[in-house]
């Protein structure tokens, strides 16, 4: 059988993915509970970081924990891809000692290439093109408060990024419709609104995106990697900022989420993402539940 890996959420079918959000509530109850779970004793992660993580790292080392196998850390400062080892090489040595990778890095094509020549699963843990593992948190994090999330708005207000791209894959695996607000020139990838295509509208008004939306999101206007081009998106972004007369616009009930890190006074206002809307940290905290699931499914 061929190696399952998660490179985006079309990986899995949307069946899968529903699956998987069943299981991810299972797991945190069964967390919450203190009940001990762990089929994956003698299993090993490898976790490749070449960007910074507070919540991937610690949610992927302490989930694998807790379902009893173990996670190794892996920087491109310690190890010989940092010293310019090939990625292929680095994928077939590490895939005979380990049973599943996980990869952060910046060109997409680098993971797709790890991913060809890995004999284990390989899970996308962020690359300059998606994120898909976020998704899988915010996904269950909406379930948990309001229900399924099928043919509900969502507004996207800021950059076309990588989240966004992600989105732009969840609309079509979970249905609902996806409002883009993004300023001109950083809209999304055209291939992510194509496939989406029927479930969402690109725009460059965050109030129309916003307006009647059941969920609005957000994320940083400077992801890792664009530090340099910081002053120029402060500017480009500066009428994209999610405050409360846009959450005011959208459901009354509507939530907002951003994956964090965040910056206040940017692109959220410190009110809204320390608001009553905000779910931020069920968000975060989910990240760990839906990836034990999703580990679950690859090993299992
Ligand atoms: N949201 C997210 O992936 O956070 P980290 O960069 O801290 O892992
Ligand atoms: N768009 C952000 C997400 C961080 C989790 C980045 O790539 O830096």
């Amino acid at each position: 059988m061929p190696v399952r890996h998660f490179l985006t959420l079309l990986d899995l079918s949307p069946d899968e993915l529903q699956g998987l959000m069943r299981r991810s509530i299972e797991l945190k109850t069964k967390q919450r509970a203190g009940e001990l779970y762990q089929p994956l004793r003698g299993k090993i992660l490898g976790m490749v970081f070449e960007k910074s993580s507070t919540r991937t790292r610690v949610s992927f080392e302490a989930g694998m924990a807790q379902l009893g196998g173990h996670a190794l850390f892996l920087s491109p400062r310690d190890t010989q891809l940092g010293r310019g080892e090939p990625i292929e090489d680095t994928a077939r040595v590490l895939s005979r000692m380990v049973d599943i990778i996980m990869i952060r890095t910046y060109e997409h094509e680098k993971l797709e290439r790890f991913a060809a020549h890995s004999q284990v699963p390989v899970i996308n843990a962020l690359t300059d093109r998606c994120h898909p593992c976020q998704l899988l948190a915010d996904i269950q994090t909406y379930i948990e408060h309001r229900g399924d999330i099928r043919g509900k708005t969502v507004a996207w207000i800021g950059d076309g990024n990588n989240m966004c791209n992600s989105y732009l894959g969840a609309a079509k695996q979970f249905g609902f419709k996806l409002n883009v607000a993004a300023p001109k020139g950083y809209e999304p990838s055209a291939d992510f609104v194509a496939c989406a295509a029927g479930h969402v509208e690109v725009g460059s008004d965050p109030a129309a995106a916003a307006r009647g939306a059941d969920l609005v999101v957000t994320d940083v206007w400077a992801s890792m990697g664009q530090e340099e081009e910081q002053a120029a998106r402060a500017k480009a972004f500066a009428a994209f900022q999610v405050d409360a007369k846009l959450m005011k616009l959208a459901a009354k009930d509507a939530l907002f989420m951003h994956c964090l890190p965040a910056h206040r006074g940017e692109e959220v206002a410190a009110d809204v993402i320390d608001g009553p809307q905000s779910v931020v940290w069920d968000e975060a905290e989910n990240r760990l539940h839906a990836q034990k699931a999703l580990l679950e499914l690859l090993l299992t």
